[in-house]
């Protein structure tokens, strides 16, 4: 007896798997063709963009430092260990350096320094008064002062390696100089912070 589909001929499986879908290739519209008012295509407009993120993290270290201004002077306040308390006040007045080229920087660009509110550097402030409300003991004080300032240098490290790294790309020559040069003495101070984290005398911390 003869196999009886259940499937109407035109809807059988091994039709619809013959079924071929055709479209014609994509076309971009070329620049002579685009209206004069039409948007630029995503490719045109990633100059821009990366002008735009570079503004971005320039105010964001800009906001920054200014916060680290303060931020020094209290750490500083705060410190007994001599070595520790002259380092912060050396680099705050590094720090005032920083702006200044910061502000020059901005000079060339043609742009007015404006700040942005640079939450990195707002959270690590913030994670410092959490322990420091604690009352710590003085000695203990100290060494989170010196850790609560090598973490702040790891993140101007990052901000302006990658700021000098788009200064660059950008062939902003005259402001990726600056940002260097802001970028050595963030590594610098780093490097000062880090001996005297390695060199301080724990012993006198109680361990327990
Ligand atoms: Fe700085
Ligand atoms: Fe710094």
């Amino acid at each position: 007896m003869a196999h009886q589909s259940a499937w109407p001929d035109d809807l059988r499986p091994e039709r619809l798997l013959t079924c071929r879908v055709t479209a014609s290739p994509i076309s971009l519209p070329s620049q002579a063709d685009r209206l004069p008012n039409e948007r630029p295509s995503l490719l045109s407009m990633a100059p821009s963009d990366l002008h735009d993120l570079f503004t971005h993290n320039l105010e964001d270290i800009y906001y920054a430092e200014n916060e680290l201004l303060d931020a020094l002077d209290e750490l500083e306040s705060q410190t007994e260990n001599e070595d520790i308390a002259s380092a912060f006040s050396e680099h705050r007045e590094e720090t005032q350096g920083h702006i200044d080229r910061l502000e020059e920087a901005f000079d060339i660009l043609g742009k007015e320094p404006e700040r942005e509110e640079c939450e990195g550097i707002e959270g690590l402030i913030k994670e410092h008064e959490e322990f420091t409300d604690e009352g710590p003991e003085q000695d203990v004080l100290d060494v989170h002062n010196l850790i609560a300032a090598q973490k702040t240098e790891h993140y101007e490290i990052a901000a302006y390696g990658n700021l000098a790294m788009l200064a660059d790309r950008l062939g902003e020559d005259e402001v990726g100089d600056l940002l260097h040069e802001n970028l050595e003495e963030e590594e610098d101070a780093l490097d000062e912070l880090s001996s005297l984290a390695e060199s301080f005398d724990y012993g006198q911390i109680a361990a327990d």
